[in-house]
């Protein structure tokens, strides 16, 4: 306060001896500690992050197939879903009430939970905030913007006695035993 002025009238109406605080809880030696500390903490989390993507550079990518056993889900009841790994994300393996078979990712288009299919009702549902797609994965109540990602891995092929499911466009050429 560089003006005499307004330090008197302040002065006036102010003791500032009596504003001081006598005492508080956190010291200053453990507010530095602690903006260090978090500072530290953030770029060691960062740093690890980045060793991990290099180690592991498909680390969070979506594969192009999978190939799953096609006893495992080929047999499963009609308008049912049995979930496989789709790269870290989550995959369904559909059967539609009339027989036939697609897959999708089983992730809602909002922000990206896991979707159930609710056989009753021949919808998938996103619990998050009350999404709902119909059976061909449109989205019909609820905040997702767009339909589920049903066609990106409709490609079921059999090839021997594998299942492949691949993205859409993705010719799947495996080696020959
Ligand atoms: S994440 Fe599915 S509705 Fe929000």
């Amino acid at each position: 306060m560089n003006c005499p002025r307004l330090k008197s009238w302040f002065s006036e109406r102010y003791d500032f001896e009596e504003m001081k605080i006598d005492f508080s809880l956190v010291s200053r030696r453990t507010f530095l500690n602690t903006l260090f500390g978090g500072w530290l903490l953030a770029f060691m989390g960062g740093s690890f992050y980045g060793l991990l993507k290099f180690a592991f550079p498909t680390l969070g990518k979506e594969p192009d197939f999978v190939i799953l056993k096609p006893e495992d889900y080929l047999n499963i009841p009609d308008n049912s879903v049995k979930p496989f790994a789709w790269g870290g994300k989550l995959g369904l393996f559909f059967k539609h009430s009339n027989g036939s078979m697609t897959a999708l990712k089983g992730v809602c288009t909002h922000m990206e939970c896991n979707i159930t299919y609710i056989p009753q009702d021949k919808k998938f549902y996103c619990a998050c905030h009350k999404g709902w797609f119909d059976e061909n994965g449109k989205n019909i109540e609820g905040p997702p913007p767009k339909p589920l990602e049903f066609f990106d891995i409709t490609d079921i092929t059999f090839e021997g006695d594998k299942l492949i499911v691949a993205k859409k466009g993705i010719k799947v050429e495996l080696p020959k035993a």
